[in-house]
């Protein structure tokens, strides 16, 4: 691949590192082909880049916001002036169609020049005091040393989501990036640096030590805060190795969202909603719909009108055009994929369409969609991950709410109805963090994105987003009778 933001090794403390860890290779999952080989890192390495962002914290803590922010909009600049390269980049990386791509580029570097903007405006407060000669001062500062780990299908934006509200609040930051898709994370950093961020303030670790060095992370006890982008089971081991130190935390972990029409709904709508939810980035996103609950006097039209509209979707490689779902990341996501379908058709499911690997390769997963679903499926207790809709019939709206909410999850769910007091009673009932209502795309930096339950911890993005980045103080003054 040709790229001048193309790089193979971690970036710490401004400089391309000669990494200690094993070398691994990045594959174009389109095509099953090499890109390159990384320069891998390991724990040493890691300790390194905690020893950057430590020396490089007093320094980056004490320019103005103003200061901060100028750097944070050149970098913004620089991400949207390269964004054709770097949505190649992803396609080549992660395998999302090339229009999908470049909506991401767009979508993560909306979130840097959002906290470019919120860098100043981090209010303190000014309190009553307890007596007539004391006042209450709160002000907020930035936590520190900011650590993160983020996945492969969003490589650009998750970094962003952290990196922007970290920076913005003065805080100094390491990713490690996911090693199916480090290259991403690697032009970030480039684009970074000719922004003009300070060596050492964002850090970039590419190395396959998982473990090890997720292990310094989460312990190193110089980072205040980490933050986690993936699956609830390792965000829970994550989770109790932060506990060893009392680190500030967010989670933004897995989802099993329901996508519930009612009677009333606008099937068309509908439809278009379920499609772009269920299969933008094949499936494998953690707000994706993962399962389809229909009132039974809709069911049939929103059945025939949906098979028809995922007939319709082109599977290929993202690079080339009209191609709406691309690739898997690997063959476990394929095999697990597969495994719910079959179980599912075991139990009992049909198969409207797809159902199974396409002859396009070995990566390419048919769109299907499943009916006869009911709520006790794998499939409707897992979250799927991969393009697959499994419709379950309902008839009540109390019986809808009820099976939504039936489990452990709650990060993204989504509604369609025209009846404006159902949509304020379901939304308020059911247990999320983020409700679409008559929309199936609901993220973006304005929104606070994040979950309850098993999904999360925290809020990325909005004027909520820097929160989790500072931390308040509270000055107590006395003495002003004189
Ligand atoms: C995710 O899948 O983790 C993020 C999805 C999004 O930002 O919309």
């Amino acid at each position: 691949m040709n790229s001048n933001l193309l790089n193979t090794a971690s970036y710490i403390n401004g400089k391309w590192l000669n990494g200690q860890g094993p070398a691994f290779q990045v594959n174009n999952p389109a095509l099953g082909e090499e890109i390159c080989t990384i320069n891998g890192a390991n724990e040493n390495d890691t300790v390194s880049a905690v020893d950057a962002a430590t020396a490089a914290l007093p320094a980056w803590r004490a320019k103005t916001a103003k200061q901060r922010s100028a750097i944070l909009r050149r970098w913004y600049e620089l991400i949207m002036e390269n964004e054709d390269e770097l949505a190649r980049i992803i396609t080549a990386e992660q395998g999302k169609p090339l229009a999908e791509a470049k909506g991401e580029i767009a979508y993560g570097a909306n979130y840097i020049e959002w906290f470019a903007e919120e860098a100043k405006r981090i209010y303190g407060d000014t309190i009553p005091g307890a007596s007539s000669s004391s006042r209450i001062v709160v002000i907020k500062q930035g936590i520190g040393v900011v650590s993160a780990i983020t996945p492969w299908n969003f490589p650009n934006a998750m970094i962003t989501r952290k990196a922007a509200p970290a920076l913005a609040a003065g805080c100094t930051f390491i990713v490690k990036a996911a090693c199916e898709t480090p290259l991403s994370a690697l032009a970030l950093a480039e684009l970074g640096e000719r922004a003009g961020i300070p060596a050492g303030v964002f850090n970039v670790v590419v190395g396959q030590e998982a473990e090890k060095i997720g292990a310094v992370l989460t312990t190193d006890p110089r980072i205040a805060k980490f933050s986690f982008t993936g699956s609830t089971e390792v965000g829970k081991k994550l989770l109790a190795q932060c506990a060893t130190t009392v680190k500030k935390t967010s989670m933004e972990l897995g989802g099993n969202a329901p996508f519930i029409v009612f009677d009333d709904a606008n099937v068309d709508e509908a439809v278009k909603g379920a499609v772009i939810s269920k299969f933008r980035n094949a499936g494998q996103t953690c707000v994706c719909t993962n399962r389809i609950f229909v009132q039974q006097g809709i069911y049939n039209a929103f059945v025939e009108k949906l098979s028809n509209a995922v007939s319709q979707l082109k599977l290929g490689n993202g690079m080339d055009n009209g191609v709406d779902v691309g690739p898997m990341i690997n063959k476990d996501a394929i095999k697990s994929v597969q495994s719910l379908v079959d179980d599912a058709i075991s139990d009992g499911a049909q198969v409207n369409m797809g159902g199974g690997l396409s002859k396009l390769g070995e990566l390419y997963f048919e769109p299907t969609v499943l009916v006869n679903v009911t709520p006790s499926m794998n499939v409707a207790t897992e979250e799927i991950f991969g393009p697959v809709a499994p419709i379950i019939k309902f008839n009540t709206e109390e019986e809808a709410v009820a099976l939504a909410n039936n489990t452990d999850a709650g990060l993204a769910c989504y509604i369609y109805t025209r009846d404006i007091g159902r949509v304020w009673r379901v939304s308020e009932a059911l247990e999320y963090g983020m409700v679409g209502i008559n929309e199936g795309i609901i993220s973006n930096e304005m929104a606070p994105f994040g979950g309850v339950k098993q999904s999360g911890i925290g809020r990325e993005g909005s004027k909520y987003g820097l929160d989790d980045y500072l931390e308040i103080k509270y000055l107590c003054m006395g003495g002003l009778d004189g």
